[in-house]
């Protein structure tokens, strides 16, 4: 294993962590209601104007000494040394002894960027380049298929981190976008890209084959099997047209019979779960075109900025990364749930459910040894206001204690203000209400007026009682642009990175996914009976059913 760059602290080790344990039980009774009335300009350290995002903190269960004391636990774990040797390059990523260089797609400034003590700019802007020139000829019509005809459908083929931010992004941006229809396929199960291919021409369809590895086994059996239905009625040449890869692994993209030119490359040090700015982000520029694709990496760089420059106090990631620890670590909250008030972000929560999820949960701490508090939190979430008619009820009235981040935009994309000042009611009253609730004088000055008896009125009473007192935190943002996008979601990557640091694990390997790929393979050969393996009761008698 590389030597260690990154310190190896557990969080619990800080000095301030005792303080924070002592004050946390201090407060622990007192209503954030309350921290509002003992703190009259509350509002000046919990609220943070960048650019076009305002975020709102204040409705948290802390005061200002609670935000110092985790301002310097930041402080004491390394956190400013860790920014720098993640920015500039470092071996971070100890336990695949790579960089962790996400941030070198967008960065704002021309500073060189060594790895293996050569700058990767100019690598980073020629793969770039090749990828717009390419978008440009398909976008336009010159790029052709077999038969002479212009493109009109893309599909992705793709899984986990090669998936899920082209296909969120491409969502997300379907305003912005052009003729072309995006389809992605991402699941080994022969439904999914049967359905996928329904209804396309393969005279006028392009197939982007996307993985980092090339090795993934739902990607290449996608990919082989619409290989054979292409050819089942294309001429073989007509693969390097309609087959483009994108990957770091180019001796199979060759072996799969693609076209080096039609290979678009990526680097080890961007990890899949980071990926959506590189080349893997072909299907978004090809639905959007290079000029939102780079006002995307436009915005991811201004937040790369505010991240690394700005005083943890001030620093939007860095704050919503040390609450969500207070929570976690704290007061034993195991989930987060993640509501964007526009469909058009209806799968924000599933991406960041990999980016968060794949990261963090791990208890391994960086000394190899496990770690004795909690990591990862658990993601979920889905789009207000449809949120409100399905998992609501849980937040407000439930025994778990669930933060919550509103993400929600000022202004709506196609002008509609009607809906848009209905919509914003929602976002703004349910945050109200998660934090006042509704007491019990207030239930019954409602009951007196119902028209119910005296003992019945008793009797409702505590079912509609709202507790309140339940922590959000709003992220309102002038307009879904294509660089707010990118802000909003380097925000969430940021996020991600210093709860790694503070938690004192490895945030960019993902060595817990690899058992199930292991036995996949071994429980496939008992399916195709190839083999017969031992394996637990329980499985064996699965595997009889089958
Ligand atoms: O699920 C594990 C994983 O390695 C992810 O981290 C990655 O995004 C995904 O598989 C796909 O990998 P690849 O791009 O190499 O096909």
């Amino acid at each position: 294993m590389q030597k260690k760059i990154l310190l190896d602290k557990a969080l619990t080790a800080n000095p301030s962590w005792k303080a924070l344990e002592t004050h946390q039980k201090k407060i622990a009774e007192t209503s954030i209601l309350t921290h509002f009335k003992n703190e009259p300009h509350r509002l000046d350290y919990t609220s943070f104007d960048w650019e076009d995002f305002y975020v709102d903190v204040s409705k948290n269960r802390i005061d200002q000494k609670g935000f110092e004391l985790l301002i310097k636990l930041a402080e004491e774990s390394g956190l400013s040394e860790a920014i720098k040797a993640q920015f500039s390059g470092a071996i971070i990523n100890t336990t695949e002894n790579r960089a962790v260089l996400h941030t070198a797609l967008r960065t704002l400034k021309k500073d060189p960027i060594l790895v293996d003590e050569k700058n990767i700019l100019p690598e980073v802007e020629a793969a770039q380049k090749k990828m717009f020139d390419f978008c440009d000829k398909v976008i336009s019509g010159d790029w052709k298929g077999y038969t002479g005809k212009s493109i009109t459908h893309i599909v992705n083929i793709g899984i986990g981190g090669s998936d899920l931010g082209p296909a969120m992004v491409v969502e997300a941006l379907a305003h912005y976008q052009n003729h072309l229809e995006v389809r992605f396929v991402s699941n080994v199960e022969g439904d999914h890209h049967v359905e996928v291919l329904k209804g396309l021409n393969p005279e006028t369809t392009l197939f982007v084959i996307v993985s980092k590895t090339f090795t993934t086994q739902e990607t290449l059996s996608n990919a082989n099997s619409i290989r054979e239905w292409f050819l089942k009625q294309a001429p073989k040449q007509g693969i390097a047209q309609h087959f483009v890869a994108v990957s770091t692994n180019l001796e199979k993209t060759q072996e799969f019979g693609i076209d080096p030119e039609n290979t678009f490359p990526m680097n080890d040090w961007v990890g899949g779960r980071f990926s959506l700015w590189s080349t893997v982000g072909l299907s978004i520029c090809l639905a959007v075109g290079p000029k939102h694709f780079k006002s995307l990496l436009e915005g991811a760089g201004k937040m790369d900025l505010h991240f690394s420059e700005t005083p943890f106090e001030k620093n939007i990631p860095v704050v919503l990364a040390l609450l969500s620890i207070w929570y976690n670590n704290l007061w034993g909250a195991e989930s987060e749930a993640i509501i964007p008030y526009t469909q058009y972000l209806r799968n924000l929560p599933a991406y960041l459910q990999q980016g968060i999820m794949e990261s963090n949960g791990k208890y391994v701490g960086r000394d190899g040894k496990p770690v004795d508090y909690q990591t990862g939190t658990i993601i979920w979430g889905a789009s207000g206001t449809n949120a409100q008619h399905a998992f609501f009820q849980l937040i407000h009235q439930g025994t778990k204690l669930i933060p919550a981040d509103f993400i929600g935009f000022k202004k709506s994309l196609n002008g509609n203000s009607d809906h848009q000042n209905k919509l914003l009611a929602n976002f703004i009253a349910q945050t109200e209400a998660l934090l006042a609730g509704k007491t019990e004088a207030q239930v019954m000055e409602e009951l007196k007026k119902s028209g119910l008896s005296e003992t019945e009125q008793k009797q409702r009473a505590p079912f509609k009682i709202f507790q309140g007192n339940k922590p959000t935190n709003t992220i309102l943002i002038e307009q879904l642009t294509p660089k707010n996008l990118g802000a909003l979601i380097a925000l969430y990557e940021h996020k991600i990175f210093v709860q790694g640091i503070l938690w004192n694990i490895y945030s960019y390997d993902q060595w817990g996914v690899e058992l199930g790929k292991q036995l996949a393979k071994k429980v496939l050969n008992d399916i195709e009976g190839k083999e017969k393996n031992t394996h637990d009761t329980s499985t064996l008698n699965l595997l009889s059913k089958i």
